[in-house]
């Protein structure tokens, strides 16, 4: 389930069709960064460098030259060592790169600063990910100004840059059919683990533990890493959002929601579910519950071809302000209370992003201003919440310290929309049937 050597030469064709006429595009790799004295950080490619190549390693520089006579596409790559490569591993070397990666022409990582300006030189408009990463545009400036300096001797520097996101990124909001499958079997491993957490959790397990769990599953269905650091939050912890320590006991009375997802051939899943510690929810957590899930329903209802981005949110954002009235959590006109933003005390984030290479994945929102239509290929989360704080004395104590989201991940269709993280429960019953099963 790769994604293959020729959808990789298409997209680099793609997007060299996009390119204006007499232009260069420099994609650099992600640094390799300290976790702590010699020890690393698992490497992982820069996703833009990745969608275009495949290729994995650091140190790597991919360049497009459309309409170049002697080859389009150039790759800058670390050369075979003999020595290092007994340390750190197999590398693909310029060799490597032309006949494993398809590049026209490869050169050693070390000669670029040699070699890239040649390229650039005639050139007028130059791609690069501008204000990325401070070096790389330093470095980018090295070239140029190496090409102005030899303006006496008749070289021509570019006159423009351009942000190569602007089309690479609406390439990547589209996923195709081979990316769909990926982050269908990305989606259905993410779900096994939610429901192996589920199966697993008792009071006193250790937040951790269930972690460990999701992790495990992960890695023997073959994604090794998360999309993204999990989040296992007990109890109130659940409403801190972005809650990663992970380190307190389960207890008995509390739910716990759990955000995971794993990472598959580079695309993210992104799933939540909040189940109770012990495998029945009490009265309260279940009428929350029930709001969230019917706000998510509502908003995966609208989720199709001409929709626009922000109807799901507005969806989720009247379902949960009409029930937060109704628990009593609220009080006043349902249509006052959404103008005025009071629902944010309970519900303070957006119902969901788009999904693929990365977790929270690039492509515009808006388009000239207004909200963008939803076309089949793209992939979104839809993720609404509901967080009652545990000092909030402006609710019943009962309600207090309770945080729930429900999370899926959904591609828009021709005709509607396909949900990819079907395999987990979320309906209340389903899910007190699994954990007693
Ligand atoms: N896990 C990050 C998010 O849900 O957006
Ligand atoms: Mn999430
Ligand atoms: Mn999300």
């Amino acid at each position: 389930m790769k994604i293959t050597r020729q959808e990789y030469a298409r997209r680099r064709k793609a997007l060299m069709e996009l390119m204006e006429p007499d232009s260069i595009a420099i994609v650099a790799s992600a640094p390799e960064r300290l976790r702590s004295r010699d020890t690393d950080y698992p490497y992982r490619q820069d996703s833009d460098l990745h969608y275009l190549s495949g290729f994995d390693e650091p140190s790597a520089v991919l360049v497009l030259i459309p309409g170049r006579e002697h080859g389009e596409y150039v790759v800058f790559c670390r050369e075979r060592d003999a020595e290092r490569e007994i340390w750190d591993g197999h590398r693909a070397g310029p060799e490597g790169a032309c006949r494993d990666y398809g590049a026209d022409d490869a050169f050693p990582i070390d000669d670029i600063d040699d070699i890239l300006p040649g390229l650039i030189e005639g050139r007028e408009r130059v791609y690069y990910a501008m204000g990325k990463d401070r070096d790389f545009d330093v470095q980018v400036m090295g070239w140029i100004n190496a090409i102005r300096a030899k303006v006496r001797s008749g070289a021509h520097p570019p006159g423009e840059f351009l942000d190569l996101s602007h089309f690479l990124h609406d390439m990547r909001l589209f996923k195709s059919a081979a990316e769909q499958r990926i982050m269908r079997e990305a989606g259905a491993i993410s779900a096994r683990a939610h429901c192996r957490a589920m199966r697993f959790c008792e009071p006193g397990v250790m937040e951790y533990q269930l972690e460990a769990e999701i992790l495990h599953e992960f890695a023997m269905a073959g994604a090794r890493h998360p999309a993204y650091n999990t989040i296992v939050g007990g109890g109130k912890n659940g409403c801190i959002l972005h809650y990663i320590d992970n380190k307190d006991a389960l207890r008995n009375g509390d739910l716990v929601l759990i955000d995971a997802g794993c990472e598959l051939e580079y695309y993210a899943a992104d799933i939540t579910r909040t189940f109770p510690v012990n495998g029945r929810f009490t009265p309260e957590q279940r009428s929350l519950y029930e709001l969230v899930l019917s706000a998510q329903q509502a908003a995966i209802d609208v989720i199709k071809p001409g929709s626009h981005w922000n109807l799901p949110h507005e969806m989720s954002v009247e379902v949960l302000t009409r029930g937060l009235v109704d628990l009593g959590l609220l009080s006043g006109s349902v249509e006052e209370l959404i103008e005025t933003g009071a629902y944010r005390t309970f519900y303070m984030h957006r119902v969901g992003h788009w999904l693929g290479l990365d977790v929270h994945d690039v492509g515009d929102y808006k388009i000239d201003g207004q909200w963008r239509a939803l076309e089949p290929g793209m992939v979104m989360t839809v993720e609404p919440g509901l967080y009652i704080a545990p000092d909030n004395e402006q609710v019943a104590k009962k309600w207090r310290g309770i945080g729930i989201r429900i999370e899926d991940n959904v591609l828009v269709t021709k005709d509607g929309c396909e949900v990819l993280t079907t395999g987990v429960p979320k309906h209340p019953d389903d899910i007190e049937a699994l954990m007693n099963s």
